[in-house]
């Protein structure tokens, strides 16, 4: 009998989560792991927009993977997007085609869904991916230093961000992403998955070792500037940002009252993958690397579509985003 393709539910995504466990467990507990997945499904965006697949060979879960429905603003155009996440072949099976059939299955299934694009994250040698036509696309990792205000923090108020900013931030991406070529298409439900994922990962984590806050500064009852950040053993991450001041200014003096909660204490490593054209004057970019995750895409309907190549200054893509 040939392998079929099956959504990973019941007993097949337990088999799912028992083979990917050790692998993408994020220092969560198996019992945690099987949650943080299962509460994702239960936000408004993940229970329309994510889902996993398995390929199966009768009872045996031979390759699966998950599936997220992305908008992606490429030069100008909002497309439909398959995101392909977590892609892994049961041992027992490598090597005897289960990922290249599934992933195959999976661009087949997206193209008659009406999905232009695929795009993934690839924590392999890329070779596997481009021999299914996927193209790398550059994207920068910063770490950056955050200039100590002499004084003490600038007197600015900061609170936690919650759902009525929302609106705002999505007004802030959309205008952050109109000066790139590749960029997402990020709605309020979209945003709002991606801060829920990080909180569950923290919320779900051993106390004390994950962290994530969401904070904005308000003017007028109104977010002006906002930041998402995780920290995790002393490195902060910021997930995503934005500032309606193109210069940034605000958001470098949130990250300065950041660093003043905390005076006595080492300074931490911070890290990006912040758009090229948003830096704060605050900010000093100390190294940029390529991501360590290479993102790749392949057109989907029209595998001619010419798809001239990126650069990195022309992405805007926040780790918040990443899948
Ligand atoms: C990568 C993986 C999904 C491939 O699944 P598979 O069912 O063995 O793949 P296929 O049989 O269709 O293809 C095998 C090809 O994948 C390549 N491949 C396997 N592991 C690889 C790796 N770590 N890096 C690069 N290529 C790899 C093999 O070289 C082989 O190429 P060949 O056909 O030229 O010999 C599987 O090895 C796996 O689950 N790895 C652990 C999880 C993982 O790293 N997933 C990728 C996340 S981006």
């Amino acid at each position: 009998m040939p392998f079929q393709v099956v959504p990973a539910t019941g007993a097949v995504l337990q088999q799912v989560l028992d083979d990917t466990f050790s692998l993408w467990n994020d220092g969560l507990s198996r019992d945690n792991y099987g949650k943080a997945w299962a509460a994702q499904l239960k936000t408004p965006w993940g229970s329309t927009h994510l889902d996993r697949v398995a390929l199966v060979d009768g009872p045996h879960v031979v390759s699966s993977a998950k599936r997220y429905d992305l908008s992606l603003r490429l030069d100008g155009r909002n497309r439909r997007c398959l995101g392909i996440g977590a892609v892994f072949t049961a041992p027992a099976y490598r090597g005897r085609g289960g990922g290249r059939e599934l992933l195959t299955r999976m661009l087949e299934a997206a193209v008659a869904e009406g999905q232009e694009f695929a795009m993934l994250f690839s924590e392999i040698a890329p070779a596997f991916y481009e021999r299914l036509d996927f193209v790398p696309v550059p994207l920068a990792e910063w770490t950056i230093e955050v200039d100590q205000k002499r004084g003490g923090a600038p007197a600015m108020l900061v609170r936690s961000g919650d759902d009525r900013d929302l609106h705002n931030i999505v007004e802030m991406s959309a205008k952050r992403a109109e000066g790139a070529r590749l960029a997402l298409d990020r709605s309020e439900d979209f945003v709002k998955f991606g801060i829920s994922r990080k909180r569950l990962l923290s919320g779900f984590s051993p106390a004390a070792t994950r962290d994530t806050e969401f904070l904005v500064v308000e003017e007028g009852h109104q977010a002006v500037a906002y930041l998402v950040c995780t920290s995790i053993d002393g490195r902060w991450i910021i997930e995503e940002a934005g500032d309606r001041d193109p210069a940034g200014a605000r958001l470098g003096a949130m990250l300065q009252v950041m660093l003043a909660r905390t005076p006595g204490e080492r300074l931490p490593e911070i890290r990006a993958w912040w758009p090229h054209a948003l830096v704060p004057p605050q900010l000093r970019v100390a190294a940029s690397t390529s991501t360590q995750e290479v993102l790749m895409i392949r057109p989907l309907k029209d595998r001619m579509l010419p798809l001239p190549p990126l650069a990195a200054e022309e992405v805007v893509y926040w780790h918040a985003d990443y899948f």
